[in-house]
Formats: C-alpha cells, sequence, structure tokens
C-alpha cells in the first residue's frame, strides 16, 4: 500500500504517564499508573473489566482529570489542557457518527474543523470552503478511506452500512488527522469473528502508516498478543506488568499476570524450596533451584508438560477434545491442574499418568516472581 505523503516525515510524539491517580467518590479506580508508549508504539491494554482501562484512555484523552499525576505528550504537559488541544484521535466501542452526513462527510469532519477559521466557525457562517480548501479535504478522505475499502461507500449515510463498516468509517474519522496520540477502547466488540480478524488487520496497518503511539484497550487476549508491541496488563487500577507479547507470555512479573494471561491460564501450584533452594513439588525435587526459601508457587503452562518415564503421578478427572489438542484436568499438590496434550491422546476418566515438565516460572508469597538459579535435570 502507498504510504500517503501527508503522513511522510511527520513528526510523532510519545506517550508518557506518570503516577496517574483517579477516584470517584470515596473509591480509587487508578491507583498509580506510569507507563511510556514511545512513537509508532502499539501497546495492548488488557485487565478484567472494571479494572480502570476506560477511566485511564479518557484522561489521556482529556475527558477526565486525574486527581494526581502528569500526561505528557509529544514532550507537552497536557494534565489539564482541552482535548482539543491535544492531538488525540480516539475510537470508542460506542462510536457515534453523525447519521445526517454521508460517509464522506463524517470522515471529513476533523479536517474540517481544524481548516475553518474562528470566522468560518462562527455559528452562521459554518460550511464556508474555498475551492481549494474543499479539494484539500477530499484528497486527504479519499486517501485514508481507500485502504479501508470504504471508497464505494463514501456517498452513504450510516444507517445504510453494515456495523462493520459503520466501524471502519469512525476508524477512518479518528486517523485522518495523522494525531500524535491514537486511542482505540475495544473498537471491534461489536463485530462478528471473520470481521474483526479482518479490521484487526487494517488497525495495525493504519497504525504503522500514521506512526502514532497507540493505545489498544482489548478483552481478547489474542489480540493483545497477535498485535501490540508491547501488552500492559491492568488489574485494580494498578498496572501489574508492561512488555513484549511473549515476555507477558513466559515471564510474567507477577502471579496475576501468570492468573490472567493464557488460554486456559497457567497452572499455579503450591511448592516449597527446602533449605538448600531445591524447588519441591508434591514431595519430588523438581531440579529447579531459588534463593529463596519456604513455600512458594509453582507456574507451569498446560501445554509445558509432557508423558514421562518418572516424573509426578496425576490423575484424570476428565479431558477434553478441542481438535488440535485434548485438554487434560487432573489435579496435584491439592491444586487443580491442566494439561495440554497431543490430540490423539485418551485418557479415561481415573487413570493415572505420569508426566513431567519443561519450563516453569516460580511466585514468592508477595505474588512477585522469582529467580531460578540453575535448572538440574534429574
Ligand atoms: N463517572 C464515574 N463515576 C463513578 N464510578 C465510575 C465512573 N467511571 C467509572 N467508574 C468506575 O470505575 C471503575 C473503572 O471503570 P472503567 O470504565 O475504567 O473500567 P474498564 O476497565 O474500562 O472496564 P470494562 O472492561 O468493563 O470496560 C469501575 O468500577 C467503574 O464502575
Ligand atoms: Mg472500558
Amino acid at each position: 500500500m502507498p504510504r500517503p505523503d501527508r503522513f511522510e516525515g511527520m513528526q510523532v510524539a510519545g506517550l508518557i504517564l506518570e503516577d496517574i491517580r483517579k477516584g470517584f467518590g470515596s473509591t480509587p479506580v487508578l491507583k498509580g499508573v506510569s507507563l511510556r508508549v514511545e512513537p509508532g508504539e502499539f501497546v495492548a491494554v488488557l485487565g478484567p473489566s472494571g479494572c480502570g482501562k476506560s477511566t485511564l484512555m479518557r484522561i489521556v484523552a482529556g475527558i477526565e482529570t486525574p486527581d494526581a499525576g502528569r500526561v505528557t505528550i509529544q514532550g507537552r504537559d497536557v494534565t489539564r489542557a482541552h482535548p482539543g488541544a491535544r492531538d488525540v484521535a480516539m475510537v470508542f466501542q460506542s462510536y457515534a457518527l453523525y447519521p445526517h452526513l454521508t460517509v464522506a462527510e463524517n470522515i471529513a469532519v476533523p479536517l474540517t474543523m481544524r481548516r475553518l477559521s474562528a470566522i468560518q466557525r462562527a455559528p452562521f457562517l459554518g460550511g464556508l470552503f474555498s475551492a481549494e480548501q474543499r479539494r484539500g479535504i477530499a484528497a486527504d478522505v479519499a486517501r485514508i478511506a481507500e485502504p479501508l475499502g470504504l471508497t464505494p461507500l463514501l456517498h452513504r449515510r450510516p444507517g445504510q452500512l453494515s456495523g462493520g463498516q459503520r466501524q471502519r468509517v469512525a476508524l477512518a474519522r479518528a486517523v485522518v488527522r495523522a494525531p500524535h496520540v491514537f486511542l482505540l477502547d475495544e473498537p471491534l466488540s461489536n463485530l462478528d469473528a471473520a470481521l474483526r480478524v479482518a479490521t484487526r488487520r487494517e488497525i495495525v496497518e493504519i497504525h504503522r502508516r500514521v506512526g502514532a503511539a497507540t493505545l489498544y484497550v482489548t478483552h481478547d487476549q489474542a489480540e493483545a498478543l497477535t498485535m501490540a508491541d508491547r501488552i500492559a496488563v491492568m488489574q485494580g487500577g494498578e498496572l501489574l506488568q508492561l512488555a513484549p507479547p511473549a515476555e507477558i507470555y513466559d515471564n510474567p512479573a507477577d502471579i496475576r499476570v501468570a492468573g490472567f494471561i493464557g488460554s486456559p491460564r497457567m497452572n499455579l501450584l503450591p511448592a516449597e524450596a527446602r533449605d538448600d533452594g531445591m524447588v519441591m513439588l508434591a514431595g519430588r525435587a523438581t531440579g529447579l533451584l531459588t534463593r529463596a526459601r519456604g513455600p512458594l508457587t509453582l507456574g507451569i503452562r498446560p501445554e509445558a508438560f509432557f508423558p514421562a518415564a518418572t516424573g509426578w503421578a496425576v490423575r484424570v478427572a476428565h479431558s477434553e477434545y478441542l481438535g488440535e489438542a485434548t485438554l487434560l484436568h487432573t489435579s496435584l499438590a491439592g491444586a487443580e491442574l491442566l494439561l495440554r496434550a497431543e490430540p490423539g491422546l485418551r485418557a479415561t476418566p481415573g487413570e493415572t499418568l505420569v508426566v513431567d515438565f519443561a519450563r516453569a516460572v516460580l511466585f514468592g508469597a508477595d505474588g512477585r516472581r522469582l529467580g531460578i538459579e540453575a535448572a538440574q535435570h534429574a
């Protein structure tokens, strides 16, 4: 796809949030969130419902003011700046298009707002453009509509579009100004699965072209893992970890991240470090050495287990055939244990399997990840 020249050489900005705090009444909703989004970076914000994702987005957009903390865009402190003075574009789940305007006119709204002089913007004189201004706006609209597949729809009104088409019009309208910061709050939530995948690709493509610092809120982990440069995992108004997808998946910094990411999630098993540092699981040495002592939690992904001659004997409660794998529900050390096995594996309920595991992470009593000093093979 050709790169529209109006985006070329554009100076883009990073977004910096420092210790953002916000409460509604006596309820703290954001408890000191700090993060930095580099220019051109795509950060997905993941977290359970009510953890403060939308509130954070609204603070960046300027619709909400934080109780404390600082928002910096392109090196400028905008914490108290008006939304219109921030160069932030947003697409929210409940995108609102102007029903009486055509697709082209909807996309052009941010452009016309910017190009109108103060006099033209006066209520009785609105809509007065020179021919040259009109041509410029039309060219910008055409350029953004093309990659989003909206060219044939430019003369329709929102009521004559499907949900997915409307969503794309909202996207086009948000990025047509080439914003410095691009905020998307669950923009795909009302699309069907196929359209979601297609629009996901378009968003990544638009992001690449616009080069804005992007924050993308989603409930969908697969979306976050596939689209983002880094994932910000939030819970209860706190940012638990901000790292690339593989780092979040393989090395969760916090037991709450481990328990949230992955489907099915990571197994979290009660274990214990002996006086010599050997991590014991259900009375057996794991071969993992730590500096910690005493009780800890061993995190093992369901796919890290494999059948072995010696290892842990687990009893199968039931199995689920998933097509590409079989999920075995078992238990070990009094905790539920899920194993992802080959699809061909047929385990009958009540059967005992002997398994070992390839990778694991350790968490201390405070829930933070512990280092593994050495992994000896038993
Ligand atoms: N204006 C408000 N007044 C009072 N409480 C609010 C207000 N806005 C949000 N909250 C509360 O703040 C918390 C965080 O809300 P927020 O919308 O940021 O969550 P979220 O992470 O976006 O959730 P979801 O995934 O469901 O969209 C919720 O408990 C919500 O009820
Ligand atoms: Mg929300």
